[in-house]
């Protein structure tokens, strides 16, 4: 194979791979059953600087191939998370993991969860409502799987609630290590205290943004790579743009494989990994909490020409 970047250090479990060229192509080059996650969020068609829009039956035709090669590379106990959000044509709207959904259902994955990933900030539609959220497939390969769920605990709203009745009546309810985190993921603002998975999306104020269009918050990839893997397994972005699955990889001490079809997307990963392993790299960190107005910033505060204006 055609590899770009390969780094391995044995001492901090840090290894990862970056290919160029199309997933489409090589995918079949990895070795059957070795991927133990495969997390990403493939082009949505909709002209972005990286694909080329083209009728949506024609743009999911090589998917379906791809999806087949994937259940066959995928562990045994390993995982998908597809992420996606709408395709638009004539302001008519194609959800996309509608589609998805039945091209690896019919590959061979389970689907576990839809989870969807809601987002505060964003372009504001004048003909529909503003979109807020996109979703993200969870898939395993079978019944045995990998699920970590104590890694990704939130506390619980009322941790003091006790059984009521039962042979655990009058004993705490629920889990010290805080409740299930839910399958809906809303931009961070202090998880620890709202029980809910906030996470923003990157736009250009975001410690992590770079000139990539459509990045991954690192947190994002963060939390389905504890979830989802074990350290030392091998995680897999097929579309890894500038890394963020490989970063969020790494952290956590899991090995990395990702294919990008364009070279400066990966010039930038490389750089990205480099700071990351030098401690330089600006990462939001997990559950920081996003900043909320106090009310008092002139941009949270009414416009003199709106008052006397009332609500109808
Ligand atoms: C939505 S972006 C993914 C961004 C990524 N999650 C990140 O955090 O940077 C999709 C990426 O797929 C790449 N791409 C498009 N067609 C591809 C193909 N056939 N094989 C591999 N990568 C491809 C694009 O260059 C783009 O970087």
């Amino acid at each position: 194979m055609n590899t770009l970047s390969l780094f391995e250090d044995e001492k901090r479990s840090i290894s990862y791979t970056f290919e160029k060229g199309s997933v489409f192509e090589r995918l079949h080059f990895l070795a059957d059953e070795s991927i133990d996650l495969t997390i990403t969020s493939p082009p949505y068609n909709v002209g972005k600087a990286y694909e080329k829009k083209t009728d949506l039956n024609k743009y999911l035709e090589p998917y379906k191939d791809f999806a087949i090669i994937l259940f066959k590379k995928t562990s045994e106990t390993g995982h998908l998370c597809w992420e996606v959000g709408n395709y638009v044509e004539d302001s008519e709207v194609f959800p996309l993991d509608t589609f998805y959904y039945h091209i690896f259902k019919e590959a061979g994955f389970k689907l576990r969860n839809r989870i969807i990933w809601h987002f505060e900030h964003g372009l504001h539609a004048t003909k529909r409502l503003s979109g807020r959220y996109e979703t993200i497939l969870w898939f395993s390969k079978s019944d045995d799987y990998v699920f970590n769920l104590d890694n990704i605990r939130v506390p619980a709203k009322y941790p003091g609630k006790r059984s009521w009745k039962g042979k655990d009546k009058g004993k705490p309810s629920g889990n010290p290590l805080g409740k299930n985190p839910s399958d809906f993921w809303r931009v961070t603002c202090e998880d620890w205290e709202k029980e809910i998975w906030e996470i923003p999306n990157v736009k250009s104020n975001h410690p992590e943004k770079t000139m990539h269009p459509c990045q991954f918050p690192i947190e994002l990839v963060q939390r389905c790579v504890l979830a989802l893997t074990n350290e030392g397994d091998l995680v897999l972005d097929p579309f890894m743009g500038v890394g963020s699955a490989a970063i969020a990889s790494t952290m956590h001490n899991r090995k990395f494989i990702g294919f990008d079809t364009n070279d400066h997307y990966i010039k930038i990963a490389e750089k990205r990994m480099l700071d990351f392993k030098k401690g330089v790299l600006k990462i939001r960190p997990l559950g920081k909490p996003i900043h909320q107005p106090t009310g008092k910033e002139k941009v949270s505060q009414i416009p003199e020409e709106w008052r006397g204006l009332l609500c109808k």
